[in-house]
């Protein structure tokens, strides 16, 4: 009986704890072929295909933000690296070695807003810039404040999809 207690607890709590740290590629409403992605050099795009990247999404670095949750963008590819505005464009940027560490942990943090714009997909405001939501223009991911713009919604508006990552090409 105990036992069973335990595994039901644990059945109600693990997908919390896994929901947290999601493995996802994020998808843009309005270009449904294209996820989130960075170039070589780290600047952020949405891209078609193959050509996005996945990313975990953890708590974020900045802590709560007026007691509501925030997340970070760590890249799968280059673990300790994450998401983070620089003159209000996303860029992939090692927490280890950051151009600037005090404002760091706020470039790389935003509160997500699921359903805001449209049901199913989430807008992910700055932590440290209110009312400035990520969006894509020309492709390029960035921070900009709401316009109350249609294009606006639709460019702010993302699903994130978890992935299972399966250990089946090893050899
Ligand atoms: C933090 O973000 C703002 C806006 O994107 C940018 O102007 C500033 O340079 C960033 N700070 C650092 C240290 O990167
Ligand atoms: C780092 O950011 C802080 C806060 O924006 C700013 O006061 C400081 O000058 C910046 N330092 C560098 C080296 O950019």
């Amino acid at each position: 009986m105990f036992f069973l207690r335990i595994a039901a607890t644990l059945m109600v709590l693990l997908p919390l704890v896994t929901a947290q740290k999601a493995i996802v590629l994020l998808r843009s409403k309005n270009y449904e072929d294209y996820t989130w992605g960075v170039r070589d050099n780290g600047d952020a795009y949405i891209k078609q295909g193959y050509g996005g990247d996945a990313f975990r999404i953890l708590p974020g670095l900045s802590g709560k933000k007026n007691g509501k949750k925030t997340v970070s963008f760590m890249s799968l590819e280059h673990p300790c690296s994450y998401l983070r505005h620089y003159n209000f464009f996303l860029h992939l940027e090692s927490s280890k070695n950051p151009r600037n560490a005090s404002t760091f942990d706020e470039n790389a943090s935003f509160i997500p807003r699921p359903n805001l714009f449209f049901r199913g997909y989430t807008a992910y405001e700055s932590v440290n810039y209110p009312n400035h939501f990520i969006r894509h223009g020309d492709f390029r991911l960035q921070i900009r404040p709401y316009d109350r713009h249609p294009l606006f919604k639709t460019d702010a508006s993302f699903k994130p999809e978890k992935i299972v990552l399966q250990k089946r090409c090893s050899n």
